[in-house]
């Protein structure tokens, strides 16, 4: 009677310290998350992964993150095709807390400027990738959107 009862408490026990290794592993995989402000350098990606994005070339070099402000800075020029210059009017986030928008809040004529963009500390680590949709303007008067993934490299 004795031995039956022990079987499943050893299974139970077993089962426990396989769940402590997981969230100590989780906890240390977090813990690279930043504790200081930290230069990033942001690359964007096609949406679907295969290469550079288009999008790549409105960054005006490293980002900047805050931790005091909890918060991203990308500095962002505008982006010549032919005759057409795009710039970004705004920029979507998905977080793990949902989505962000902010806007660039320009007005023509675009140049260079900043985008601010607040995400929680513990998102921003090293080889981070986030899903973004931009707003953008084209001097000819169009506007829409395309999607691209932000992804982070610590500079050091
Ligand atoms: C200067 C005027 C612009 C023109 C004429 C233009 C034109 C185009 C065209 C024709 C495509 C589809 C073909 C392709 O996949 O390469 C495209 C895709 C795309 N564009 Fe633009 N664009 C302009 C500005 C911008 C700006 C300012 C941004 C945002 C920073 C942007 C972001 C994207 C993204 C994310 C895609 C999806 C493909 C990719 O990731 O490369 N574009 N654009």
């Amino acid at each position: 009677m004795e031995i039956t009862l022990r079987k499943p408490v050893i299974k139970k026990l077993a089962v426990l310290a396989a769940l402590v290794i997981l969230s100590l592993l989780a906890f240390s995989l977090n813990a690279v998350a930043v504790t200081t402000d930290q230069n990033i350098d942001v690359t964007f990606l096609k949406a679907d992964g295969s290469g550079t994005s288009m999008a790549d070339a409105a960054v005006n070099g490293d980002a900047s993150y805050s931790i005091n402000d909890q918060t991203l800075t990308i500095p962002l020029k505008p982006i010549q095709v032919g005759p057409i210059t795009g710039y970004v009017t705004g920029i979507t986030v998905q977080l793990a807390g949902g989505p962000v928008t902010v806007s660039t809040a320009q007005t023509a004529p675009y140049t260079a400027t900043t985008v601010s963009i607040p995400i929680p500390s513990g998102e921003v680590q090293d080889q981070a990738q986030f899903d973004v949709t931009f707003d953008i303007y084209m001097s000819t008067g169009s506007h829409g959107t395309a999607d691209a993934i932000m992804n982070f490299d610590f500079v050091n």
